[in-house]
């Protein structure tokens, strides 16, 4: 499904993401858990294209995407879920969630269809819907950042630290809502980043370290001391 050969890039001459190569089958919930700085923003916008490879090659369902430009992996069926969340402050949620797919010219009727299945597994937004991009709380933004993510992401969503600040009960809404969707579409395949392992509790099949731009099957080191660590408090 998303193969990463051998890729490697560079913000300011410094090397953000060293020699990643890495495949994830079709249907898995892959964690890329690694501290702050370590790489993780980096790695997804690299997948969807923000960010020019220094080398090696990113693959989604055995088509190079070194040509295909960031806009055009939505058409994909990739949706992305930034860290930062971005919601359109002048447009309404329901606008902010139909976005995507308007760029990714679905039809009206496809549109109203994504938005039955992201409200089905995000049901939380529905009393959201008519509410101002700009009126929302950190952690409803990150609800509504991956209902944006679902509109579009038929194939694969990339969830960007989703965890990060919410309080416990709404940790356990978007915890509910991603198992939810792995029921519902088993083929989806989900890559979420964290920088904190104890919040993802049992979620991801697969978890993988971060470090220093490097991908690791294994926290380093001084990782594993600082995650137990974490595991510890929790
Ligand atoms: N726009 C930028 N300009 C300069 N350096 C950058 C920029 N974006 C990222 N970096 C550097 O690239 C490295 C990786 O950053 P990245 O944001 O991917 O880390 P992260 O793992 O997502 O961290 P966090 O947990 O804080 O979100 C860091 O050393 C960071 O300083
Ligand atoms: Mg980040």
């Amino acid at each position: 499904m998303l193969k990463l050969e051998n890729v490697s890039a560079r913000i300011d001459n410094v090397e953000v993401l060293r020699n990643i190569s890495v495949d994830l089958p079709a249907g898995s919930i892959v964690a890329v858990v690694g501290r702050n700085g370590a790489g993780k923003t980096t790695l997804l916008k690299a997948v969807m294209g923000l960010l020019r490879l220094e080398e090696g090659d990113i693959s989604f369902d055995g088509q190079s995407l070194s040509r295909v430009k960031a806009h055009e992996r939505v058409l994909l069926g990739i949706g992305y879920a930034p860290q930062e969340r971005v919601m359109f402050p002048s447009m309404s949620v329901e606008e902010n969630l139909r976005f995507p797919c308007q760029i990714a010219r679905y039809s009206k009727a496809q549109i109203d269809e994504s938005l039955k299945l992201t409200l089905e597994i995000v049901p939380q937004l529905e009393e959201l819907l008519p509410r101002s991009g700009a009126a929302l709380s950190g952690g409803q933004g990150k609800m509504a950042a991956l209902g944006r993510a679902l509109m579009v992401g038929s194939h694969m969503v990339l969830l960007d630290e989703p965890f990060q600040g919410l309080a416990p009960a709404l940790a356990a809404q978007y915890s509910d809502a991603l198992q939810r969707l792995h029921q519902k579409m088993p083929d989806l395949s989900i890559v979420i980043t964290e920088s904190n392992a104890g919040l993802l509790k049992d979620i991801p099949d697969k978890v993988m370290y971060i470090e220093r731009g490097a991908l690791l099957p294994e926290p380093a080191a001084s990782e594993s001391t600082n995650q137990s660590a974490v595991g510890a408090q929790l």
